[in-house]
């Protein structure tokens, strides 16, 4: 559904500031996928989201998306497929309006352009996609957003970015500025959309047991690289300090093949 071929991207190239932060990736995603995305600061995870949703325009490469090629679609055309949640939960909500306001704006991209107006009908039917959060929010829908704590606006970007209707998902730490318990509901909502939408998803997360928990495929990213793509069954065995081992056996790789590079 996804695919991704020899894709890099270099910031302020030819000046002193030249960052490559994607270097050549390769990456195909097939319909259903749910790919939890690790690495360390820097690494390139949210450049390879920014390529892959149109922040950006790629330096070189090639994106495919359901085999039309999007390289150079723009990111609000790219958005009706693919639904983006960030780490910070004000981003994907207007602080400043109602809860059915910002609902119906997600409901109607999800309607693709077809005239919609709130009205009694559509407020019955928030009223019960919100009461699937489980936080009570189904009772607050003239509240502005501003109001919701953080973890209550994180479960409402979720829950709107599903009505929008998209085929994908790129979820950017989007658990990572919240309260351990506010995290899990909002982690759990997550792979509850995932499977009732058969939402293809790119997750990237800090916390490696999540990496491992969720998810049939987990890749690492180190210095705009894949350095490590593990599936299925493998993934199943995978453990916290196996994943730490791997990494620090695939830098050592590298550092002494420089080494032999460099041997006279
Ligand atoms: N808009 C930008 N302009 C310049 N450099 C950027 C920009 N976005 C990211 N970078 C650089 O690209 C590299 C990868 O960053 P990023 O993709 O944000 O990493 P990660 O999400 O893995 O922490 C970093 O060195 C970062 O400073
Ligand atoms: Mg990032």
């Amino acid at each position: 559904m996804l695919n991704i071929e020899q894709i890099s991207k270099v910031f302020y190239p030819g000046t002193v500031n030249e960052k490559v932060a994607i270097e050549y990736i390769d990456l195909r995603v097939l319909e259903g996928d749910f790919i939890t995305v690790v690495g360390s600061n820097g690494s390139g995870k949210s450049t390879l989201f920014n390529l892959i949703g149109g922040t950006f325009p790629v330096t070189s490469g090639k994106i495919t998306l359901n085999d039309k090629d999007v390289t150079h679609t723009p990111e609000y055309k790219r958005a009706f497929t693919i639904g983006r949640i960030f780490q910070d939960p004000t981003v994907g909500t207007a602080a400043k309006m109602s809860i059915e306001d910002n609902m119906i704006t997600a409901y109607k991209k999800g309607m693709k352009g077809l005239k919609i107006s709130l009205n009694n009908t559509k407020r019955a039917y928030f009223k019960e996609e919100l009461k699937q959060l489980k936080i009570g929010l189904e009772d607050r829908l003239k509240d502005n957003v501003g109001l919701l704590s953080g973890g209550q606006r994180q479960a409402l970007t979720l829950l709107m970015t599903v009505l929008s209707k998209p085929q994908m998902l790129l979820l950017d730490e989007h658990t990572a500025a919240l309260d351990p318990r506010n995290a899990q509901i909002v982690m759990d909502l997550t792979t509850e959309f995932i499977e009732k939408y058969h939402l293809t998803t790119l997750m990237v997360t800090h916390n490696m047991q999540h990496a491992i928990t969720y998810g049939n495929r987990l890749i690492m990213m180190d210095e705009g690289k894949i350095i490590l793509d593990v599936r299925g069954e493998e993934k199943k065995q995978l453990t916290v300090l196996k994943l730490v081992d791997l990494f620090k056996k695939i830098k050592h790789q590298e550092y002494s093949s420089d080494e032999d590079l460099l041997a006279p």
